[in-house]
């Protein structure tokens, strides 16, 4: 089954190529409209819609805290992103003129389950970003957009995050359309970017070698920072979860603005930070933030957009994506970081499918 892969996820990582692209162009008629069976939200309904939740746990999560970027930046309808275990507890604002999105790989997670049918109850329209069809939470939506992710074995979600991506592209673009709120010009450019980005993510696979070097060398470390800023401090999120919950590695996320309120401190000699530096529009502030660790000793591998070369003079190790829109990085700058928590936590001789105490689905609470 795992065709020749030493494990699931590896095997997972690179079938985002094919993940992606069914995704997406299962969604795209010839002129490039977007078309979403399953999904009636009209322009009628969306007038309605006055607030939004994006609603999840782990990975799922990550993928919604860049869906709220999109559907904001596309739709400009106002998002909450939320933790599914939160959100069912904290008597959140709910009514007829709310969408709520559920995000789920299995559709069996049960806080999620339980915040939707708590949403559902008060009212709210329900929309779900699912893999596995016909599941629970599939079944108790309104509407459902499936990923086209194919099964995912391996405990760390890989393919599951990167068509979720692709599922929120497409579901705040086709909201920016329907209400007439993105000029044409820009929407063509945004999916013929998105179009190209399976054969991206194609190159990055294929030059993975650099990046099984480096952690080869650093799977030592006992802590690591993931930092970003704009969209990718969602991706250093996901980054940092997929390195714990492989490898055990202390490691969290911070939006890279905050270092000066507190995790500065932190910084040492030798400390491995991951900075995320793909935005063209916060890449000076980024690289100041690279500076002030790098000068309390911190070890910096920075993601970066190709052609960057000039952070290669800050950063101890870069590692490339290749350049697309700064709205479309995270589809491409969660794979190198995916592939590093991998190859450390086969370093680490752990076990890479199975990670301990964890479950592919959490249907307890
Ligand atoms: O099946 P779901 O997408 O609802 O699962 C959500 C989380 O349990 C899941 O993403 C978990 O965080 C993964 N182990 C992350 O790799």
């Amino acid at each position: 089954e795992k065709e020749g892969y030493q494990h699931f996820m590896i095997k997972e990582i690179n079938e985002q190529p094919k993940g992606v692209s069914e995704t997406l162009m299962r969604r795209l008629d010839k002129e490039d409209h977007i078309v979403l069976d399953g999904i009636e939200l009209t322009k009628e309904d969306l007038t309605h819609i006055n607030k939004i939740y994006i609603v999840a746990c782990g990975t799922a999560y990550h993928a919604g805290l860049v869906g709220r970027y999109l559907i904001e930046k596309f739709a400009k309808i106002p998002v909450e992103v939320d933790i599914s275990s939160e959100f069912r507890y904290r008597d959140p604002f709910v009514d007829e003129n709310t969408l709520f999105i559920a995000i789920s790989q299995s559709g069996e997670t049960l806080d999620t389950l339980a915040a939707l049918r708590e949403a559902k109850r008060k009212g709210a329209r329900i929309l779900s970003v699912v893999n596995v069809v016909g599941s629970s939470v599939a079944r108790e939506s309104h509407d459902v957009f499936y990923t086209w992710a194919g099964p995912e074995i391996a405990v760390a979600s890989t393919k599951a995050y990167t068509t979720q991506l692709i599922a929120m592209y497409l579901i705040a673009l086709h909201m920016a359309k329907t209400t007439d709120v993105i000029c044409d010009e820009y929407y063509q450019k945004v999916i013929g970017e998105l179009k190209i980005l399976p054969e991206k993510i194609e190159r990055i696979l294929g030059d993975i070698d650099r990046i099984q070097h480096l952690a080869d060398a650093q799977f030592n470390n006992e802590s690591v920072f993931f930092m970003g800023r704009g969209v990718d401090v969602n991706v250093a999120h996901e980054g940092s979860l997929k390195l714990k919950e492989i490898s055990y590695i202390n490691s969290f996320a911070i939006a890279a603005g905050e270092l000066k309120h507190g995790t500065i401190a932190l910084i040492e000699d030798g400390t491995l930070v991951v900075a995320l530096a793909t935005q063209d529009r916060l890449y000076e502030k980024m690289l100041s933030n690279i500076q002030e660790v790098r000068a309390r000793g911190a070890y910096v591998v920075a993601v970066a957009k190709e052609g960057n070369k000039e952070i290669e003079k800050t950063a101890d190790v870069v590692l490339y994506i290749p350049d697309t829109m700064d709205e479309l990085t995270p589809v491409l700058s969660a794979v190198p970081l995916q592939l590093f928590a991998y190859f450390i936590a086969v370093a680490r001789g752990c076990d890479v499918d199975k990670p301990k105490n964890l479950a592919k689905s959490v249907t307890v609470e």
